[in-house]
């Protein structure tokens, strides 16, 4: 391929799948609205933009193969505050490859396209679209730009419903749902190697002995996750709390965000959780009996 166009680059995620992407095409541009990583790889160049501008943002697909889109706000927020990041930048995203003949966009969609679903209810990826606060709506808007733009412009899609993508699972609730860098790193790869993929959505997620959902129907993509996020369940379950039978944070596959009112943080809720799985315990509150045994959990980022 000659050319890939990354969006959300300088994220966490974005900037775990940067040297992947360059590998996969001569010329790697990487676009965010922050300023550009302290270093770029040989073929990549940074154009820093906001993807809601499409006079700024749309040239740059030009003669574009792939386009991988990964800029969002990730957290709940008033529907006025995802209107352009989360919203319109996708509309943006889509609109540009068609505009200049782009093959395939790769699409950061989540678990919060389907979080009011039941985590027993073990959904495949014909369940319907059932969001839980407007940024998960956000991604079903998306989702179904996608599948639109193929159904009647022939652009292909790949839409990662992506769950807890974070160095080590970092509470309970992501001994179901952890995505591993590395399985992300395989998912976005088999994203563009796949020859054909029409419209097609994927969960995110690590070969999790817990994941509570079902993957088969994207199988040709051959993605073959290889973490578990089991080898951490015995220091997560001994330290946090046993949650009430009823708790949406764990009834609900979108967790926290399936509980927060609309347009209030749902990253808090998860903050909190996993606070409580490690020694992270919230000021106040007794530390848990053997934190001392507790590995260090990355705690540069949140899971989503
Ligand atoms: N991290 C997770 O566990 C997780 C789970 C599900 C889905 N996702 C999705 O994956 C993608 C990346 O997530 P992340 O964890 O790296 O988030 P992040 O917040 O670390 O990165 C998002 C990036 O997008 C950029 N951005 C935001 N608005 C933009 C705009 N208008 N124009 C250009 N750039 C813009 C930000 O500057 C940031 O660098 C998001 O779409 C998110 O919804 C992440």
């Amino acid at each position: 391929m000659k050319k890939i166009v990354l969006t959300g680059a300088c994220g966490a995620l974005g900037m775990q799948i940067r040297e992947t992407l360059a590998g996969q095409a001569e010329e790697l541009v990487s676009v965010d609205i922050q300023e550009a990583p302290d270093t770029l790889l040989a073929n990549e160049r940074f154009e820093q933009v906001d993807v809601a501008d499409m006079e700024a943002f749309g040239p740059l697909v030009e003669g574009a193969d792939m386009v991988v889109h990964f800029a969002a706000i990730v957290d709940e927020r008033p529907f006025e505050e995802l209107l352009g990041p989360n919203y319109i930048s996708s509309y943006n995203v889509w609109e540009a490859a068609y505009r200049h003949g782009t093959r395939r966009v790769i699409y950061a969609s989540s678990v919060h396209a389907v979080g009011m679903h039941e985590t027993m209810a073990g959904i495949g990826l014909d369940a319907p679209h059932r969001p839980d606060t407007f940024y998960g709506l956000a991604k079903c808007f998306a989702e179904d730009l996608g599948k639109m733009y193929w159904d009647k412009r022939g652009i292909e899609a790949v839409c990662l419903r992506i769950f807890s993508c974070t160095p080590e699972p970092q509470n309970l609730r992501a001994l179901q749902t952890w995505l591993s860098y590395d399985d992300l790193r395989q998912l976005v790869l088999r994203a563009v190697e796949a020859p054909v993929t029409g419209f097609t959505t994927v969960f995110g997620i690590s070969n999790n002995t817990r994941a509570p959902i079902n993957n088969a129907t994207a199988g040709f993509l051959g993605f073959k996750p290889k973490d578990n996020a089991e080898d951490w369940a015995e220091t997560l379950q001994a330290n946090a709390p046993r949650p009430a039978p009823d708790d949406m944070g764990f009834t609900r596959l979108g967790g926290p965000f399936a509980s927060v009112p609309l347009g209030e943080s749902g990253i808090a809720g998860i903050k909190a959780m996993s606070a409580a799985a490690t020694s992270e315990a919230p000021a106040g509150e007794p530390a848990a009996p053997n934190a001392d045994k507790l590995p260090k959990f990355l705690s540069k980022k949140r899971d989503d």
